[in-house]
Formats: structure tokens, sequence, C-alpha cells
């Protein structure tokens, strides 16, 4: 009976932190999982698609599931520079209770020197669309044959004992006009190195096999 009533309280979201130590400790014997991590991102996409990767090697827990709405800062020049001050700051705030996991991603071509790299969300400005940065990305390219290009993701994992970082990436190159309607960001002009569909029209399972963020768990489970 008692255990229900704390599933019920969950799903309610009381962002209590006590509360939610609780909860995690149940699940986790239920589960039988090694460890609870709070991943610091609102994007609740990002969340599954961690949760999908770890399966029940860890338990992840969201910003929301801690009542922490906070914008978290992300200023850095350099993947790593951002994936350490977003668990810094959400390690901080919760006063280090749980460990905490921040990703920090990206798209880097190679004919320009790298670019957007760590400026991939706002290539094309602040507040602008997927499609914007799409549109900016090909015409820089207009006329460029070497297309090639990798995403990087950088993971940072901070605990009591410090912080360390993992990294993952994918290679490919960017095709000339958009491919397919899946994903999200920069995925249908993205074709990864031994496939001919970009990952705007790869299964998003057969993209989550082979992606940089994919790489970069398999890196963290491999170190840890
Ligand atoms: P984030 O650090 O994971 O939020 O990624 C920053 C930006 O990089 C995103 O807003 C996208 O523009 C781009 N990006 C990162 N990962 C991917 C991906 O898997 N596909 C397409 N674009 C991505």
């Amino acid at each position: 009976m008692k255990k229900i009533y704390i599933y019920k309280i969950k799903d309610k979201n009381v962002g209590d932190l006590r509360i939610n130590a609780y909860i995690c400790k149940l699940y986790q014997k239920k589960h039988k999982t090694m460890k609870t991590i709070v991943l610091a991102t609102h994007n609740k996409h990002k969340l599954e698609e961690f949760k999908a990767m770890l399966g029940d090697k860890m338990t992840l827990i969201s910003l929301d599931e801690i009542d922490l709405h906070d914008e978290i800062p992300e200023t850095g020049t350099t993947f790593t520079e951002n994936a350490r001050q977003k668990a810094s700051y959400v390690f901080d705030k919760i006063e280090g209770k749980y460990d905490v996991m921040a990703d920090d991603s990206g798209l880097e071509v190679e004919a320009l020197d790298g670019e957007p790299g760590v400026w991939s969300a706002r290539y094309a400005g602040e507040g602008c669309s997927s499609q914007d940065n799409i549109d900016k990305l090909l015409k820089k390219m207009d006329g460029i044959t070497k297309r090639d290009a990798r995403f990087v993701t950088v993971l940072a994992l901070i605990s009591k004992n410090g912080i360390r970082y993992f990294q993952g990436e994918v290679r490919g190159f960017i095709t000339e006009k958009m491919n397919g309607k899946g994903g999200f960001g920069y995925d249908p002009i993205f074709i990864p190195d031994g496939e001919t569909l970009s990952f705007g029209e790869l299964p998003a399972e057969t993209k989550n096999k082979m992606s940089h963020r994919a790489n970069a768990i398999k890196e963290l489970l491999k170190k840890l």
C-alpha cells in the first residue's frame, strides 16, 4: 500500500529532494540499478535517449524530478567547458546530493575550421530555428566539395570525488540539400560514414546506436 502511495507522489512530481531520494532508493532496489545520476538538461528527448542507452546500468533522473527549473548557464568556448559548467552548476545547486552528468554536443565541419562547433544551436543567431542553421551552413558550403564533418559529444560526470570527461563522435559528411524529416538539428544534412541515408532518414534506433552521444556513453561505461 505504502509503495503505491510513493509512486503516486512521483507521478505528481512533488519536488522535494528528500521524498525524491526515498523514491530513488525504492526504484533502485526494485530495478537493481547501480547508481542514481541527475542529468543536467531540461530536454526530455535527450533524457529519454540517454535512458535508453544506459538501460539498467544507471538510474537517470531529470531536473524536473528534483524540482530544479533554473536556466543552466552555457557560456564556454569548448564542448568540455560547457559540459563542465552545466554539471558543476547543478551539482552546486543540489549541494552534491547526487552525482550529476551533463553533455554538450555539436557539429564540426572540417572545411569551415570546425564551425558551427559550440555554436551549433545558435549558428544563425540567438533564437534561430534548426532550419535557419541548416540554411546558413549550406550557404557557407556552397561550392565546397570537401564536405567531411563530425558530430561530437563531451559528457561531464561530477561526483564528490571530482569530475571526469568522456568524448564520443560520429564521422560523416554534409549533403548539398536536406534529406528526410526525422531527428532534429542538422540531422537532415548529415550522412554518417558507411551509410547512404542521412540521420534525418535513418530510423532513430539506428542513429542512437552509432551517434556521438551513444559513443560517449560507451566510453563512460567502459571507464567507470
Ligand atoms: P546539445 O549540446 O546536445 O544541446 O546540442 C547543441 C546543438 O548541436 C543542437 O541544438 C543541434 O543543433 C546540434 N546537435 C547536437 N546533436 C545533434 C544530433 O544528434 N543531430 C543533429 N544536430 C545535433
